[in-house]
């Protein structure tokens, strides 16, 4: 097999195996070594690899279009998508704008946001508040409301950085206060947030419903949106959920706000929408907000590939699987016994200072002491150690710093929402193992 590495680059040198084939939780390289992939690529793989559905579905379409411009024509796997989509959400979220990515999912939810103030005569509120840490996408819009200080520290200079209070990471208490105790300190934030920057300023407040990769799965408390969502009314800004990872069953519920019942007034979708069988996002909004748009002039932005008819074609195929094969609740299941099978790991594994997350959007936190919760030394990345220990005995899970990017050390493990309580003994086995493997070494 030729190695493309002298034409093609990615983020770093690191040699890579080359994949062969996947199927289900399971991937194979070039030399025949199977893995598990325990974190679903980039927490995107929700209905695993190989479907024939999909399969036949793209042969199908082909068969018809590959693609229609959007200013040309309809195409009847957008309008399908759309209404099942509309149809899948909360009532209200019932306007659908497609996209190819989480990142643009993002910025178009900005831009929906932005517009609609900007066309009703509040365009001074120009601000959308974040959380740190929080990942929301790379490009420079979806950066600026991204906290995460390797991916920021390059750009900072062109990047239009928008105001960040804490995530609600009760592990790493950013005011060092303990839940219930801290009467929410880190939601009530968001309005002296709103207060400092000028309420007339503020669009937005931006939030994965779980943490995603910055935080490592951190599940806020049961009455932080319901806090969250009262500042946001009392001020008239809008609330924007990032759903790009949490979306399509992750956690355990199709959409991360059915667990609290948030009314988002724009969410955004991508990653398990297409389950990685096609470039694919959404953001989705509320037939009010649209319509102030359309009615006065049209929506300023669009992607040449948005609405791609293969790709909406896959995305409704992938919805249909979801639901008919009752995976948000597979991922309910398997994942509350793979957190068990975590916490049973931390029982023996000393440098596991926290296992946390619902659904399978599950992480563990790594610790040089776990009384203290002092890290290990930011530049040893225990989590490298860790991912890679895991990848040689044939897992694949996904290691960041928690610490803002800085420092910390989590892993998350997310496998694919069809993976059986049985494949999460194994995936626990081969856990065990690479702890073991790197016991001693950190
Ligand atoms: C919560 C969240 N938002 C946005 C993005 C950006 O998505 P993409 O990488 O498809 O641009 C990601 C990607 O990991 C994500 O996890």
């Amino acid at each position: 097999m030729k190695k493309p590495e002298h034409f093609l680059f990615y983020q770093t040198r690191k040699e890579l195996p080359v994949i062969k084939k996947a199927e289900g939780i399971y991937m194979w390289d070039h030399n025949g070594r199977e893995y598990i992939d325990g974190c679903s690529g980039a927490v995107i793989s929700n209905i695993g690899y190989g479907s024939k559905r999909i399969q036949e579905t793209i042969a199908s379409q082909a068969q018809e279009t590959f693609f229609a411009y959007r200013i040309h024509f309809e195409n009847q796997p957008a309008l399908n998508l759309a209404e099942k989509l509309a149809k899948a959400s909360a009532p209200h979220l019932n306007r659908v704008f497609f996209v190819s990515g989480g990142s643009e999912a993002v910025e178009s939810a900005m831009k929906i946001c932005r517009q609609y103030f900007f066309n009703t005569g509040q365009g001074g509120r120009h601000l959308f508040i974040s959380r740190r840490p929080s990942y929301h996408g790379c490009t420079l819009g979806a950066l600026g409301i991204t906290s995460y200080a390797p991916l920021e520290a390059p750009f900072k200079a062109i990047v239009n950085t928008h105001p960040k209070i804490p995530a609600p990471f009760c592990y790493r208490c950013a005011y060092d206060m303990t839940y219930p105790a801290c009467n929410l300190k880190c939601a009530h934030a968001l309005e002296q947030c709103i207060l400092d920057n000028g309420p007339d300023n503020v669009a937005a407040f931006v939030a994965e419903p779980i943490g995603g990769a910055s935080t490592g799965a951190v599940v806020p408390p049961e009455d932080y949106f319901s806090v969250i969502e009262g500042i946001c009314r009392k001020y008239g800004i809008m609330l924007i959920l990032d759903e790009v990872m949490t979306g399509f069953g992750r956690t355990g519920a199709l959409f991360g706000y059915e667990h609290w019942q948030t009314k988002a007034d724009i969410v955004a979708l991508s990653k398990g929408m297409a389950a990685g069988y096609f470039p694919l996002g959404a953001a989705v909004t509320t037939e009010k907000i649209v319509n102030s748009i359309l009615d006065s002039g049209g929506f300023a932005h669009g992607h040449t590939y948005a609405g791609n008819p293969m790709a909406c074609a896959v995305g409704e195929e992938v919805l249909d699987i979801i639901l008919e094969n009752r995976l948000p609740e597979n991922a309910a299941a398997t994942g509350s016994h793979l957190k068990k099978g975590l916490e049973a790991l931390k029982d023996t594994h000393e440098i596991i200072g926290d296992v946390r997350g619902r659904g399978l959007l599950l992480a563990i936190e790594l610790v040089k002491n776990r009384e203290t919760r002092e890290p290990f030394r930011a530049d040893g990345n225990a989590n490298l150690a860790l991912a890679d220990a895991a990848f040689e005995k044939g897992l694949i899970i996904y290691p960041r710093k928690p610490l803002n990017g800085l420092a910390g050390d989590h892993l998350l493990v997310a496998p694919p929402l069809i993976t059986t309580k049985a494949q999460a003994d194994v995936i626990l086995d081969r856990l065990d193992q690479a702890l073991l493997q790197i016991r001693g070494r950190l």
